[in-house]
């Protein structure tokens, strides 16, 4: 999709809000259009009068205006892309204002997103792909004296999208073709171009770090496991590092503790936590961002093998601190077990940010609206939320007092990797803060939004890319 900003385009474009009574052009049409009723100007309303003659056009409503919010602008030109791919239109001009005290950086952030947003499609395995004809020219008629903050914001936004766009296909991709080698695979071809230095160590380097509790999960497969380490230094005049982690299960049967047919379903999204930290990886690094990131990836599947582990095993953990396991579908936990202290201890990361399709528990509180948060430091803490307040994907902090740490203590050994049933994406969150060191950390439940069972909004239905712009946000704006 290519900008100009000047006027131009095909078909032109105008943005309406309830209130709105007259519009330069195309008047008369919108006159009779709001009289009869046909458009009310309702927010992610679209009509399009497309004529043979060179007058077409298509309104856009965007609700009252007084409550025009970034995501209502990201939404409704989500529906106008829609439309445009159904009507076969390549190339719009569009007049694009600035509305009250808005931001019009975040205003034109927010249609350019939509538009992308409305041009993703999992296709691959469809043997009747339906010709697409794609938005292609988009002419912005902008405010004079924001040239350069409209490209600035297009460029970064282009770079953010194909970001979440990556993540998305890495996810819906089938666990018989995405599995531990081929992750780690993507993350070479696709992050090594952009100056990031990716690592992947195999079983036996796994093996030579002493990370049990990783090894354990990953037993049960014929696939090897692999560790993967992404490192991208924006800032070489700075010490600090952030480290994001993300949960790399290519596939997650719930092992001994087999999942059941529906539970199982869909586990090959199990690995949206390193989908995420790839797609983020991606966004920061071609947009050189001035900050130093490492990102990891322990990656394996959970399966059931002769060799698998079981429940009432007591592993071991790099951190030294013994596990018993009462439940092999709890394995989640104790691959970011190791990848967290490794992340502490051997990266000795500032701040540590995962990301993991945790707990089903977290899909009971919170459903796919918001990811689950917790949190062993407040600023941190907030600096997510605020970056999930600009990227639109809603996140709730949950509680972590210390008296729920009495649900995962064993008797036989240090920790087990189950809290009984209640509270259980607290108790899991909690499992992961013994391992980060004191490390100020914020842990994110993705099980519910990483993956969803039918579109909403924007979202496709299938992998969501959540919380891809988060992240990227947040490393934006993270001090170091
Ligand atoms: N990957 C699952 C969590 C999950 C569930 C993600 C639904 C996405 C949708 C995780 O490994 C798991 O199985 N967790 C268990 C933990 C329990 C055994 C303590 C769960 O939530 O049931
Ligand atoms: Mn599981
Ligand atoms: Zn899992």
């Amino acid at each position: 999709m290519k900008y100009y900003l000047e006027k131009g385009g095909e078909v032109e474009v105008i943005l309406t809000f309830k209130e709105t009574t007259r519009v330069e052009r195309f008047n008369d049409l919108f006159g009779f259009l709001k009289e009869q009723e046909i458009f009310k100007g309702d927010s992610g309303e679209v009509y399009s009068h497309i004529s043979h003659n060179g007058d077409s056009v298509v309104f856009l409503g965007l609700g009252e205006e007084e409550k025009l919010t970034y995501e209502t602008l990201r939404r409704g030109f989500f529906a106008l892309g829609g439309e445009l791919q159904k009507k076969k239109i390549k190339s719009i001009g569009l007049k694009v204002a600035k509305f009250g005290d808005r931001c019009y950086g975040k205003t034109n952030k927010a249609i350019w997103e939509g538009l992308l947003q409305s041009q993703y499609d999992y296709d691959k395995f469809k043997s009747d792909k339906k010709p697409k004809v794609l938005l292609d020219e988009v002419y912005l008629d902008i405010v004079e004296g924001e040239a350069e903050k409209v490209r600035s914001v297009i460029g970064e936004t282009q770079i953010v999208m194909e970001g979440v766009f990556l993540t998305r296909d890495l996810v819906n991709e089938p666990a018989m073709n995405m599995y531990p080698e081929v992750l780690a695979r993507e993350a070479v071809d696709r992050l090594t171009p952009l100056g990031v230095d990716v690592k992947v160590l195999g079983r036996k380097e796994i093996e030579d770090l002493k990370m049990e509790a990783f090894l354990s999960v990953a037993r049960g497969s014929s696939k090897e496991p692999k560790f993967i380490v992404m490192t991208y230094k924006g800032n070489p005049d700075s010490q600090e590092k952030l480290a994001l982690v993300g949960k790399g299960l290519t596939y997650d049967s719930g092992g001994y503790s087999l999942k059941s047919a529906a539970g199982m379903a869909t586990m090959h999204s199990d690995m949206a936590g390193s989908a995420s930290v790839i797609g983020a990886m991606y966004s920061i690094a071609a947009n050189r961002l001035k900050k130093n990131l490492v990102a990891i990836v322990a990656a394996c599947e959970n399966m059931v093998s002769g060799d698998a582990y079981k429940t009432g095993d007591i592993i071991g953990s790099m951190s030294g601190k013994t596990i018993e396991v009462e439940n092999t579908d709890a394995e989640g936990r104790l691959t970011l077990a190791d990848a967290l202290w490794y992340a502490a201890t051997v990266e000795k990361a500032d701040k540590i940010v995962d990301l993991a399709t945790l707990t089903g528990a977290c899909v009971v509180a919170l459903g796919n609206i918001n990811t689950g948060a917790i949190a062993n430091n407040d600023s941190l803490m907030d600096a997510v939320k605020t970056a999930a307040k600009i990227a639109g994907e809603p996140v709730w902090q949950l509680p972590n007092n210390e008296e729920y740490k009495d649900l995962f203590k064993s008797h036989f050994a240090d920790l087990k990797n189950t809290g009984g049933r209640g509270a259980g994406a607290i108790t899991a969150g909690m499992f992961l803060q013994e391992f980060v060191n004191d490390t100020p950390w914020v842990h994110l439940d993705i099980a519910g939004t990483a993956f969803l069972d039918k579109a909403a909004g924007y979202l496709p239905k299938g992998a969501s890319g959540v919380p891809v712009k988060t992240l990227f946000y947040l490393v934006k704006d993270i001090e170091q």
